[in-house]
């Protein structure tokens, strides 16, 4: 929520501050806002809604400076107005912050500042932030660095906060607790934003800035202290995703371009995971054999469509590894006393590994004594630094706020953890691995044959675009992908969708299917051998059918369907793994719905890509 981005160097601070914006929209975009460095005053602009609005306020002859904050914002504290825009000022307005986060003591401090003498001109937490550092810095006589180590002690909360002040613009200042903020070395000139897709234009070094540790950034480095003021040494890493995986590459939408990429990020999380006698390789478990065959309980935690994910786990470790799995949304889980010990393993999964409800319920997990690992797809995250494992998904960056191909490959995880605590646990033979393993080796390309068909599922959605309601079902591990599909749906066309498990929909909610209007559902008939749940399922869609429902039936090439106003075609594959293909075609329906309503499909309105606030 809310992306942050600084530069200081040599370069005009406008271009890099712009473009490292663009790069982080998907952070939030209900306004944005600059501040430069111009000595002795600041040249501030912001305004509400998107970037564009930000770059057309912005005069033709703008001033030439060499150093600046930028900032993407999320509403949270105060709508999403100008006056609420960041960056945020003090009353002299020399000194400017933005913020990512929130601070929840803000209107303790915003009176306690107010009773000296400082006024306020928006509503938002951040402001309050923005005067204590403009009374600290002066009584250090003018050391921003040292008002901000200050000023963190004040503040309860999750932030990223970055200051610069006019007297000194090429010292950028910077803090976080809980809340992301890495920095970007560059050669004469230096970078920080909440995400490096903001700078990987200009560098692949970067350093990620530990909890409360505050940085003061200039053209010639970067120092870094502690909470006790002491000197930390900067962790150096390399960026290894390119800038044009994080770029439209064509496509006419991120999530489009995500969608296709679909087939090569499955296949590059599954690649080399076997070794040559045949053991699923997962090092990055760090669990022994003894440990993984005490495990007596595996609880997921995630949010959205990572919980889906968490919800498909459970169908496979139980199956193949017969290990008792719970699935805890994130926000709930940390608000329970869970039932931990030294035998429970806790897979939080998080493409971004900076949700905040993830991570508390880590925290809240690890409090308990439970072992974390991490299933994640951004590198140095903070999941993944705070458990004590992870297993990587190799998705590359996702941009779009809808996600789709992290899914997959976090679906991809979930499989192979399954499968090696099944051999290790003599649940599944070696030949059983490699033969299920060889089978998800044919997933990428069943993925590319279904895209590769896709066109007459995009014409057949257009004609749902009028639609109030689409209903959703699925049974068994077609449950949690048909939850996939209304989530994308409402995320996307912002209409009314239900995912249903297909015998619970005559408990009550079949009601919802209006004979007149042709309610549009959804079904997805189970694969495999176990016909009497297909057969349960052609049930249904006849029970749909028979109130006037119009019935699309996403099926696997060959399966017998009756019922179905539409059938969409998936290739055959194991009942486990049909997630990974039965999603794909709703993410396209929800992709063409969202298109055919006219609605911004990578910036869905009220949302961001990275929810960092409980
Ligand atoms: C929906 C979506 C969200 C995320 C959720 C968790 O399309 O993207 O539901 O899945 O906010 O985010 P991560 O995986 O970053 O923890």
């Amino acid at each position: 929520m809310c992306g942050i981005v600084g530069y200081t160097g040599p370069q005009s601070a406008i271009t890099p501050l712009i473009e490292g914006l663009r790069r982080l929209e998907y952070r939030g975009y209900d306004s944005a806002g600059i501040a430069l460095g111009t000595s002795g005053a600041l040249f501030i602009e912001k305004r509400a809604g998107k970037l564009t609005n930000l770059e057309g306020s912005l005069p033709a002859n703008m001033p030439v400076v060499h150093s600046g904050i930028g900032h993407t914002r999320w509403a949270t504290h105060g709508g999403p107005t100008d006056r609420n825009a960041h960056p945020h000022t003090d009353n002299e307005g020399k000194l400017a912050v933005i913020h990512n986060g929130i601070i929840e003591n803000y209107s303790e401090l915003k009176a306690e500042l107010q009773s000296r003498g400082h006024e306020f001109s928006s509503d938002t937490d951040t402001e309050s932030v923005a005067h204590l550092l403009s009374e600290l810095r002066k009584s250090h006589g003018g050391d921003l660095t040292a008002a901000m180590l200050d000023a963190v002690k004040r503040l309860r909360g999750s932030f990223t906060l970055v200051a610069v002040h006019a007297d000194a613009p090429e010292v950028i200042v910077g803090v976080r607790r809980n809340s992301p903020l890495v920095v970007g070395l560059g050669d004469g000139e230096n970078f920080m934003a909440s995400d490096v897709a903001a700078f990987i234009d200009y560098t692949k070094r970067a350093v990620e800035l530990g909890q409360d540790e505050i940085i003061t950034m200039t053209p010639a480095g970067i120092s870094i202290i502690g909470l006790d003021g002491k000197a930390v040494v900067p962790k150096e890493y390399a960026i290894t995703w390119d800038s044009a995986s994080a770029q439209k590459g064509g496509y006419s939408h991120f999530m489009l371009k995500e969608i296709f990429e679909q087939p090569k990020a499955v296949a590059d999380t599954l690649i080399g995971r076997l070794t040559d006698n045949g053991k699923i390789e997962l090092d990055e478990l760090h669990m022994s054999e003894a440990e993984i065959k005490a495990l007596k309980k595996i609880v997921v935690i995630a949010c959205g469509t990572a919980y889906h994910a968490g919800m498909i786990a459970k169908y496979v470790i139980e199956k193949w590894a017969k290990i008792s799995v719970e699935v805890e949304i994130a926000s709930e889980y940390r608000y329970r006393d869970p039932i931990i010990d030294s035998n429970t393993l806790v897979i939080a999964i998080s493409q971004s590994g900076e949700t905040m409800d993830t991570l508390m319920a880590i925290r809240h997990a690890k409090a308990a004594g439970a072992r974390v690992l991490a299933i994640c797809n951004t590198n140095s995250s903070t999941i993944p630094r705070e458990s004590d494992a992870v297993l990587y998904t190799h998705a590359g960056p996702e941009i779009a706020v809808a996600s789709t191909k992290a899914l997959l490959t976090q679906i991809v995880a979930v499989d192979l953890i399954g499968l090696h605590l099944a051999q290790v646990r003599g649940e599944l033979t070696d030949a059983q691995v490699r033969d299920l393993y060889n089978e998800m080796l044919e997933l990428p390309g069943k993925i590319e044959q279904i895209l590769e068909t896709v066109e007459p599922l995009r014409a057949l959605t257009r004609t749902f675009a009028k639609s109030e309601t689409v209903l959703f079902i699925g049974r068994n591990i077609g449950y949690p992908v048909v939850l996939e599909g209304a989530l994308k749906l409402k995320e996307l066309a912002y209409i009314h969708a239900e995912g249903f498990a297909g015998g619970e929909l005559k408990h009550g909610s079949i009601a919802l299917i209006d004979a007149e209007k042709g309610t549009p559902v959804i079904a997805i008939l189970p694969s495999g051998s176990d016909h009497s749940l297909d057969e349960k399922m052609l049930s249904n869609i006849q029970e749909v059918k028979a109130r006037g429902a119009r019935v699309i039936v996403i099926a696997h090439e060959g399966a017998e369907v009756v019922g179905a106003e539409h059938i969409i075609r998936i290739p055959a594959c194991s009942p486990l793994f049909q997630p990974i293909l039965a999603t794909v075609p709703l993410q396209v329906f929800a992709y063409e719905m969202a298109i055919a309503r006219g609605n911004d499909v990578d910036q869905p309105r009220n949302l961001a890509k990275s929810v960092t606030v409980e």
